[in-house]
């Protein structure tokens, strides 16, 4: 049956809106939350003897993989590379046998991402796929394949796949580092937990559809938008930048906070909004003085935050954009409902196609 619309007036904003679901829907794949275990599918591969991650994907995709990089590296202390598949193809990476190669996709048919995953098995990589459609190419050249349970993404611009995707990744980092002795029975349980929380916390962004649809009048008129995050919420402006671009045609960056001062802060004026994801946590303060900086230069803040971090650091800005407050280790999939609501609401005040954007096809099978 062909999946409706709904009330709703796009396929993309239903997806939005259907986060919460798909994500709980996904998790239960991969958390036991009685035992409070996390969990993967069974598949002939040991995760102990993993040394090394090779990430490939593209687009968002590969912002998901950039969020697994940071927790597989913090979690299991395994070294993780990671390139986008037209890159990895032709450089010829350097492969140990053995390795575990890491393939994120939410059709499983993007062309460059199935060819590097055929290029990795050349090499005697493992195959792990992280993908939407069970019954793609990549799901089936799988040695380790991980679902996510989205169900079908309509709208050409990726949204619940992602958080999805993340729901996993978060599960595969915490597998790979209980397998890699790295990982308390207390850690494991607290991982669980705090995954738990993620449907609710999303269900609480997307309370805040309004305030976002309220204030993306302050957007549409930008000719161009920076978003800037760190750590594991660095993806997210790089996520927050492509769906501007994709849905409302506004040029837009994603830059990490601490690399403005290197080069793109000589863009700011008042003419350019930026958009800070700084969720309270460990890199709040770091993230904040890189804001303080582009408003000392009159630059338009839209605040992405937490309460706390609101009340902190929300004064002098365009506008502030509230969220729960969540640990870090969700702070990715939760923060990621704000910059997909804003380009949406922006793409809706522009009157652009938002579900069929020009010049972009879904999945893109040609290389
Ligand atoms: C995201 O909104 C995109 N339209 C695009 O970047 C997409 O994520 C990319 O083409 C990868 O697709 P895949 O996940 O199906 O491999």
């Amino acid at each position: 049956a062909p999946v409706e619309k709904g009330n709703y007036r796009h396929y993309m904003q239903k997806e939005i809106f259907e986060q919460p679901i798909v994500v709980a829907q996904t998790l239960q794949t991969y958390v036991r939350p009685f035992e409070g275990e996390v969990a993967l599918p069974d598949a002939d591969l040991d995760l102990a003897k993993v040394d090394r991650v090779t990430i490939v994907a593209c687009g968002t995709s590969f912002y998901a993989g950039l969020v697994a990089k940071y927790w597989i590296e913090q979690f299991a202390r395994v070294p993780v590379d990671i390139d986008v598949a037209s890159e990895f193809r032709y450089r010829q990476p350097v492969l140990e046998p053995g390795g575990l190669a890491l393939f994120i996709s939410q059709s499983g048919e993007t062309a460059d991402t199935l060819a590097a995953l055929r290029h990795a098995r050349d090499e005697q990589q493992r195959i792990a796929v992280v993908v939407n459609v069970p019954t793609s190419s990549m799901a089936r050249e799988a040695d380790l394949l991980l679902p996510t349970h989205a169900g079908p993404e309509i709208g050409v611009a990726s949204t619940k796949a992602f958080t999805c995707q993340l729901a996993v990744l978060a599960a595969l980092a915490a597998n790979l580092a209980r397998a890699k002795g790295r990982l308390s029975r207390e850690e494991e349980i607290d991982i669980v937990a705090h995954l738990q929380e993620a449907p609710a916390a999303l269900n609480a962004a997307l309370g805040h559809d309004d305030d976002i649809a309220a204030m993306a009048y302050l957007i549409a008129p930008a000719r161009d938008v920076l978003y800037l995050g760190r750590g594991p919420d660095y993806p997210m402006a790089l996520e927050g930048a492509l769906k501007l671009k994709e849905i409302s045609y506004i040029h837009a960056e994603g830059y990490a906070a601490g690399e403005m001062k290197h080069g793109p802060i000589a863009l700011i004026d008042e003419a350019v909004p930026v958009i800070v994801i700084a969720p309270s946590g460990p890199l709040f303060e770091k993230t904040v003085s890189n804001m303080q900086e582009v408003r000392a230069r009159g630059g338009k803040i839209v605040l992405i935050s937490d309460a706390k971090g609101i009340a902190e650091a929300g004064e002098g800005c365009m506008a502030t954009i509230e969220m729960p407050e969540v640990h870090p280790l969700i702070a990715p999939l939760v923060y990621a409902v704000p910059v997909q609501l804003l380009a949406y609401h922006v793409a809706v005040l522009k009157g652009t196609d938002v579900d069929q954007p020009r010049n972009l096809a879904k999945s893109v099978t040609v290389e």
